[in-house]
């Protein structure tokens, strides 16, 4: 009990030094105690710093996948950004001397795979894509495989071997001709794929 007590007289003590401080930092006013004030303002100004410092990243979960066709359509294949840089990445689709897509990009092909660019420095050796194979129901999707260097496709194809052919200057996107080897299935093939996403629309 006694013990108790003291933790709230504890927890008391401080909320009433608190609302002390805020109401000398309202005051405005310029006597000694005003001190106190500046310190608020200090310490809100560190916590502001701090949270800039930490690095966008995009980790995704399967339930942040969605219908491909609910992402932004671009030369015939899906893109999104979840971390607010659509205009970059989309811009940087649709410019034909290529460039480096935002951290927090998703694009899309088929509703199978999907590669996703993470923070700066998350896997230099493939510009920071994470690779994934995913399998796709009406209940929704399921993350059979993601990675690096190590994802594959369903016939055994290596994305990042794959991708990593395409011209350097087009951050690991292949298109129809950037350099990458041929997908086994023609432009018809993929369309109905596309169409074919079995997950519900938002
Ligand atoms: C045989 C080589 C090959 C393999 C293996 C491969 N891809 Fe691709 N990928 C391509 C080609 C070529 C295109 C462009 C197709 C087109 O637009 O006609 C493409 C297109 C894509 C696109 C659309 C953007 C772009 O680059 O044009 C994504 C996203 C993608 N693939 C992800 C993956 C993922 C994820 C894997 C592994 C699970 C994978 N790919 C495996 C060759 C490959």
């Amino acid at each position: 009990m006694l013990t108790r007590a003291r933790r709230e007289v504890a927890f008391w003590g401080s909320v009433v030094a608190v609302s002390g401080l805020v109401f000398v930092a309202c005051g405005g006013s310029t006597d000694p105690a005003s001190d106190s004030s500046t310190s608020i303002r200090a310490t809100s100004t560190t916590l502001a710093a701090t949270s800039t410092t930490i690095a966008e990243d995009l980790d995704m979960t399967a339930k942040d996948f969605v219908n491909i066709n609910s992402m932004t359509p671009v030369k015939g294949f899906f893109i999104d950004n979840r971390l607010g840089h659509l205009d970059d990445a989309i811009a940087v689709a649709e410019n034909p001397d290529g460039g480096v897509y935002p951290v927090g990009t998703i694009i899309q092909l088929v509703p199978q795979e999907a590669m996703v660019k993470r923070s700066p420095g998350w896997n230099p050796e493939t510009n920071d894509w994470e690779f994934f194979f995913l399998d796709v129901s009406a209940a929704g999707t399921t993350i059979v495989t993601r990675g690096a260097e190590e994802t594959v496709n369903r016939f055994g194809g290596n994305c990042a071997s794959c991708h990593a052919a395409a011209d350097p200057k087009f951050d690991f996107v292949c298109e129809g001709t950037h350099g990458c080897e041929p997908l086994p299935i023609g432009d018809d093939v993929i369309a109905s794929i596309q169409a074919a996403d079995p997950r519900p629309m938002p």
